[in-house]
């Protein structure tokens, strides 16, 4: 059965009309409409010209916008670190060590405690416009609890990615290269099937250089693509290390020097910056400017995690982002859906071309510049994933 959803104020596609001089990039349609079938998006174009289907939706001159691409996010863990985020706030520094409290935690969880709280995270994503996340391994760090929390992540996602290399756990505190060939090894060959992507926190206090080189090697060898965290607390060689391995994304990206900012321009590595991060450190926030003026791509992600930054908001990153990382709104909602599919190295999400997967954001408010024009509102009206409307707020969209 066809949708069609009409009197759209403004309708972003990402799909940029050449015939119009308009540029790669963010591209919007005012007075627009936009048909579903079987899934995708079958047209988009003026509402006046829109054809015929079963059914129709009026968007009320609401903007639309394609869902929320979360390309980073560690969502399978036990308990909570409130305390520590307080502490934080009072002044004590963001220190790597903290993940081992969830670790201790996760370990100690049964399956279904794990799953129920990733489902309640997935789902209040969801509720938020986010209709792709990632989900990332590395509360676990023994063979079985790494291997649970892979399966259990590819339950709710393909885009699945094992970062046994997260930190060294303590029980290998005396032996951290016997812990990298357990990631590199056993660890690995019990992940690697529920697993799309290799991922590594590659910082001081968790891999060097050489270890997270290792670790991207053996993942690439298990048919994992890498993805590394690199330069979040510091300078550092993760970013250049992730361009040189053809990574789909360096994530962070705090710290960075020019040799780095050069190596992602002339790269295909994708800079995702997780702005919820520096929010919730008290980090300084990276210039995504500088980044974008150079011709890097840029994505935005959550990295919603119970240690760094627990928000699961991508419109909250948006408004940081164009706040304090001087992006245009164009810039960054453009970041937080096609550069998030960029970084996923995905080509059905991101966009609202035809062909597209539906999933789509409705908003209650005229346009895309709203989510930071008016930060911190709950603006979301209607979600449809896969040309399923799968959740809604608070207004009353269509009839
Ligand atoms: O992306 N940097 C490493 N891992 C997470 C933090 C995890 C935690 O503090 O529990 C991050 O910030
Ligand atoms: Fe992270």
């Amino acid at each position: 059965m066809s949708v069609l959803i009409t009197n759209i104020g403004e309708l972003v596609t990402n799909q940029p009309d050449p015939e119009a001089g308009e540029a790669g990039g963010f591209a919007a349609v005012a007075g627009a409409a936009l048909v579903i079938d079987a899934g995708r998006v079958a047209w988009t174009g003026p509402a006046a010209s829109a054809p015929a289907a079963d059914e129709v939706t009026d968007a009320g001159g609401r903007a639309v916008l394609p869902g929320f691409v979360d390309s980073h996010a560690h969502l399978v863990f036990a308990g909570e670190r409130g305390a520590e985020f307080a502490a934080r706030m009072a002044g004590q520094p963001y220190q790597a060590g903290g993940i081992r409290s969830t670790v201790a935690a996760t370990r100690s969880a049964s399956d279904d405690q794990l799953r129920a709280n990733l489902r309640r995270l997935a789902a209040e994503m969801l509720a938020q416009g986010t209709t792709t996340f990632e989900c990332k391994s590395g509360y676990g760090l023994t063979v079985p609890d790494e291997a649970r929390s892979v399966a259990l992540a590819a339950e709710l996602t393909p885009e699945v990615t094992y970062l046994g290399a997260h930190v060294v756990p303590p029980e290998f505190e005396s032996d951290p290269g016997g812990y990298v060939d357990l990631v590199c090894g056993a660890m690995l060959d019990a992940c690697a099937p529920h697993a799309r992507w290799v991922d590594v926190f590659c910082e001081r206090g968790a891999f060097g250089r050489d270890e997270a080189a290792e670790v991207i090697a053996a993942g690439s060898r298990a048919g994992l693509t890498p993805r590394v965290h690199a330069n979040q607390l510091g300078p550092g060689p993760g970013v250049r290390l992730a361009v040189e391995a053809g990574a789909a994304s360096a994530d962070h990206c705090t710290y960075l020097d020019e040799a780095d900012v050069d190596a992602l321009a002339a790269g295909s590595t994708v800079a995702t910056l997780l702005p919820g991060v520096e929010f919730s450190t008290r980090h300084p926030y990276p210039d995504a400017r500088t980044l974008l003026d150079a011709g890097a791509t840029v994505a935005l992600a959550t990295d919603c995690n119970p240690g760094s930054c627990f928000t699961s908001s991508m419109a909250l990153c948006i408004a940081l982002a164009v706040r304090e990382m001087h992006m245009t709104t164009q810039e960054a909602v453009w970041a937080a859906t096609a550069g998030g599919a960029r970084a996923l190295r995905r080509t059905d999400i991101g966009h609202l071309g035809a062909g597209a997967r539906a999933d789509l954001v409705m908003l209650d408010a005229p346009s895309h510049a709203y989510l930071a024009y008016r930060p911190g509102v709950p603006l979301v009206a209607a979600v449809w994933r896969a040309g399923e409307r799968v959740a809604a707020g608070q207004a009353r969209v269509g009839a």
